[in-house]
């Protein structure tokens, strides 16, 4: 362990403990990953994910088995983020975990965790919000974005247009009506017969195809909200209709359909993030969350970018699908500021915003 190191990025916060070095031990169990990671003054140690294979064979999450997937996780993945950072548990300043929202079962086992570990250390316990913790994402990098900027935050579970004017300040502009930016990625991939989770997949597939071969419709959604339903549906009429000209429709023009639909969910977000732009003047730009790994998405980001005169942010693919080390990042943030939640703090599946 080293001496005291200066705070990275603390003096925008009035900062009373710039020479002291503060590690936080933060913990990510909203959905099906547990993740722990270690950041000190800002800066991530470690970033360890346990994925849940067994979710795959049911073409979606299983909350009970998400649960007892965490639990059965928890304790190794927390050991492992500790020692490969160097870290003993009395290192800690803080202990920090995702309050909501998420899967209940999930959160209880991260935020029980947490509870009795800050309650055992005797440290403060950060309460962080999933869905800011996304967007603070962006806050990892060097350079970060300056505020305020523009982050589009795109899930499993939610597409948002938010604006940022502070670490802890932000906005929704925009948000999807129906369904999340990643369900339709993964409800099109289960329609193509590909496993859970599917966006992935339809990314992989749509590098080797033709994006212009099939045209499915934009929504005409008003202001700056989304809405990915009747996208879902009109693919569900496309390969019914293929499939009764030739049962192997789907399975011969594999690429291309994968390429067309990405790219038509792809031009969905950056229209409306475009707009977002042109509406409030801000040109730093960012994206978040497991959808900002689509290839198509990250290179379309860049090209519209350099169009608009915009300084685009991307985080790195481990930061993108959900972790712990943004929810470090985050209650980084809620450290200088002495947000601390109280042990009587409970998890909320819901999606208030902080
Ligand atoms: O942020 P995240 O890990 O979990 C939630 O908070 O929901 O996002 C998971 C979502 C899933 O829908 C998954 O299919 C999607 O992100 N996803 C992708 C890619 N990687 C993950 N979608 C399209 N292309 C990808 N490369
Ligand atoms: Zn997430």
């Amino acid at each position: 362990m080293g001496g005291p190191t200066p705070a990275r990025r603390g003096s925008s916060f009035g900062l009373t403990f710039a020479t002291m070095s503060v590690t936080i031990l933060a913990i990510e169990s909203s959905c099906d990953e547990t993740s722990a990671s270690v950041c000190r003054d800002g800066r991530i140690l470690t970033n360890y994910i346990a994925s849940q294979a067994i979710h795959e064979q049911y073409g979606g999450v299983v909350p009970e088995l998400a649960s007892r997937a965490h639990m059965q996780h928890i304790v190794p993945v927390v050991d492992i983020a500790l020692r490969n950072a160097g870290v003993t548990v009395s290192d800690l300043d803080a202990v920090a975990v995702t309050q909501a929202p998420g899967l209940i079962g999930s959160l209880l086992v991260g935020g029980s965790f947490a509870k009795s570990m800050a309650l055992a250390l005797g440290k403060p316990l950060i309460a962080v919000h999933h869905m800011q913790a996304h967007v603070i994402a962006n806050m990892i990098a060097d350079p970060a974005p300056s505020f305020p900027f523009l982050c589009l935050t795109v899930s499993g579970g939610h597409t948002q247009i938010v604006i940022c004017k502070s670490p802890l300040e932000m906005e929704v502009l925009g948000e999807t009506l129906d369904d999340a930016a990643g369900e339709a990625f993964d409800k099109s991939a289960k329609l193509l017969g590909l496993p859970y989770p599917g966006g992935p997949l339809i990314d992989k597939n749509a590098a080797n195809g033709d994006p212009t071969r099939f045209s499915f419709p934009e929504p005409q959604i008003p202001g700056l909200d989304f809405s990915f339903s009747g996208l879902k549906t009109s693919i569900l009429y496309f390969l019914q209709h293929g499939r009764a000209q030739d049962p192997e429709f789907a399975a011969k023009n594999m690429n291309d359909i994968c390429a067309s639909i990405q790219d038509r969910i792809v031009t969905i977000l950056l229209h409306k993030l475009g707009r977002a732009a042109k509406e409030t003047g801000i040109k730093e730009i960012c994206i978040a969350g497991g959808v900002s790994a689509n290839r198509g998405l990250r290179d379309a980001l860049v090209a519209l970018g350099k169009k608009r005169g915009w300084n685009t942010y991307i985080p790195k693919f481990e930061y993108c699908t959900d972790n712990a080390a943004m929810i470090a990042m985050t209650a980084w943030y809620k450290y200088q500021q002495g947000a601390f939640a109280d042990l009587s703090m409970s998890p909320s599946a819901r999606a208030e915003w902080a």
